[in-house]
């Protein structure tokens, strides 16, 4: 007797058993669904779509998007830098998600979110997958949190499909907890320090408000000492390699009309703190021939340095010290801007006493920006001696440009084409390849090991910015794609 079909359960006239054995059959049937999650998954859950998973790489993955984007230290706005209160509870619903996924989990000493799955064969090479938990100020909701996402989904969709124990490496998806540098200007505390390269000096930076990285995650009970954050450092030995997908924040995929794109290098970057010190004095009474005024001295700096970025060949000398090849390279990636400045004190009838500003600086060419720094800060010390002001440059952070690794590209390159086949039905054309103007955890990871990286899509090219956004199609396909990297590592 069929009693898997509802016709014959409800309606079987020659059905002799007692009403409450065929309850007790129905419910058993029940029971039976409920322990057989992986034909549940292969059928009515996701609809038919056997290997796109539409329920949880795209409809759960844009929701928990979303959830994560309302974890915010400001009202209206998207703020979350490290260690603040709603870093803490962001850290903390990713870990939930990874536990949901099957991972055994854990917060480590810099506050970085580790989800671990061992496989087969827990003593072989990992693979990590991983982007960032934190935003900048009034930041979009993808920007770190689609990367982590994305992983989180693609080994649950392997959990539920009973595959997960397949796996012939351990796969480990890390939730960093610093790529944006907001609150200490020292980018990737999380992935230098699992990467083995973040100086243990780093731990006595201080905030604006004088509390070292030491102390701000000592308010959420984490004990970070020189000795633990060196222990926090993999032994690349232990690691098979690093892939990272992330929002591209530019306009390129978009004007290629494509949702997915290999990215083969990202650039370098600097950032520094520029301090100009002038005469304090009063808005109406100083004469202005005798004025020591930093804010307009800073003026003059700042557009110093957008035409030194704009027309590097016009500044730079081939005496040399800079070959043609290399200013050749910066005209196409240079990339200078002024994000934040402050002046002391700051009200409308006073000329100032300091202004403090900082500059990012980025380039593909390692020693072209080195030169551009250089000529830059010649330059400038030039014009606040002139202006009779005090002019102090520091340098806060420095990462050289990485070029992605040729293999583990080419593989999630793969992976990309065959997420898109898998979901439109057809061959796709070429995945792109792009360079990444952007900063990612990937450069710190590139320390440890060979790194990857898979941009999405995003509307206008537009980031760092609340009108940041990825459709959810797009967000589908990225979780296709890592889903399809990580099956090339199942039995
Ligand atoms: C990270 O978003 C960066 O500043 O490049
Ligand atoms: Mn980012
Ligand atoms: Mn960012």
């Amino acid at each position: 007797m069929a009693y898997f079909s509802p016709n014959h359960i409800f309606f079987n006239t020659h059905n002799t058993m007692p009403t409450n054995a065929v309850a007790l059959l129905i419910l058993s049937f029940f029971i039976q669904l409920l322990a057989l999650p992986q034909t549940l998954a292969e059928t009515n859950i996701f609809s038919g779509t056997k290997y796109l998973y539409p329920e949880i790489l795209k409809d759960e993955a844009v929701t928990r998007l979303i959830d994560l984007g309302k974890v915010s230290d400001a009202h209206g706005f998207l703020e979350r830098t490290f260690q603040s209160p709603a870093s803490v509870r962001a850290g903390n619903l990713i870990q939930e998600w990874m536990e949901d996924a099957g991972l055994r989990t854990w917060l480590d000493q810099m506050g970085n979110v580790h989800g671990r799955i061992e496989g087969m064969n827990p003593s072989e090479k990992a693979l990590l997958i991983g982007s960032h938990l934190d935003t900048v100020i009034d930041a979009g909701m993808y920007d770190g949190a689609l990367g982590i996402i994305t992983a989180i989904s693609a080994l649950k969709v392997l959990n539920i499909t009973r595959r997960i124990g397949r796996l012939r490496r351990p796969v480990e998806v890390i939730a960093f907890s610093d790529e944006e540098g907001v609150r200490f200007q020292s980018t990737f505390l999380g992935s230098a320090a699992i990467a083995g390269v973040l100086p243990v000096s780093t731990l006595h930076v201080q905030d604006k408000s004088g509390v070292t990285v030491q102390g701000a995650l000592k308010i959420n009970s984490i004990d970070a000492t020189e000795e633990n954050l060196l222990q926090l450092k993999y032994d690349p030995k232990s690691v098979w390699g690093y892939i990272e997908v992330h929002i591209e924040q530019g306009p390129v995929l978009e004007t290629a009309g494509f949702p997915l794109g290999v990215v083969k290098g990202i650039a370098g970057q600097t950032r520094l703190r520029v301090t100009v010190k002038g005469s304090q004095g009063h808005a109406g009474t100083v004469p202005m021939k005798l004025r020591q005024d930093p804010m307009a001295a800073a003026a003059e700096l700042i557009v110093l340095l957008e035409s030194l970025c704009k027309q590097p060949d016009e500044y730079l000398s081939y005496d040399g010290q800079c070959m043609d090849s290399t200013v050749q390279s910066l005209a196409g990636s240079l990339v200078c801007t002024v994000g934040e400045i402050s002046t002391w004190p700051s009200a409308s009838n006073v000329i100032p006493g300091q202004v403090t500003f900082t500059i990012d600086i980025r380039a593909m060419d390692d020693l072209g920006r080195e030169a551009i720094i250089y000529e830059m800060s010649n330059r400038m010390y030039q014009i606040c001696d002139r202006r009779s002001v005090f002019c102090h440059i520091d340098r806060k952070h420095d990462a050289n440009a990485v070029i992605c690794d040729q293999g583990l590209s080419s593989d999630l390159k793969s992976a990309g084409y065959a997420a898109l086949k898998r979901l439109t039905g057809e061959n796709p054309d070429d995945v792109p390849v792009l360079m990444s103007g952007a900063g990612h955890d990937a450069m710190a990871m590139s320390h440890l090991t060979k790194v990857a990286m898979l941009f999405v899509r995003c509307r206008g090219g537009i980031s760092h910015s609340p009108a940041e956004h990825v459709s959810d199609d797009d967000i589908w396909a990225a979780g296709v794609a890592v889903l399809a990297f990580i099956e090339t590592h199942i039995n």
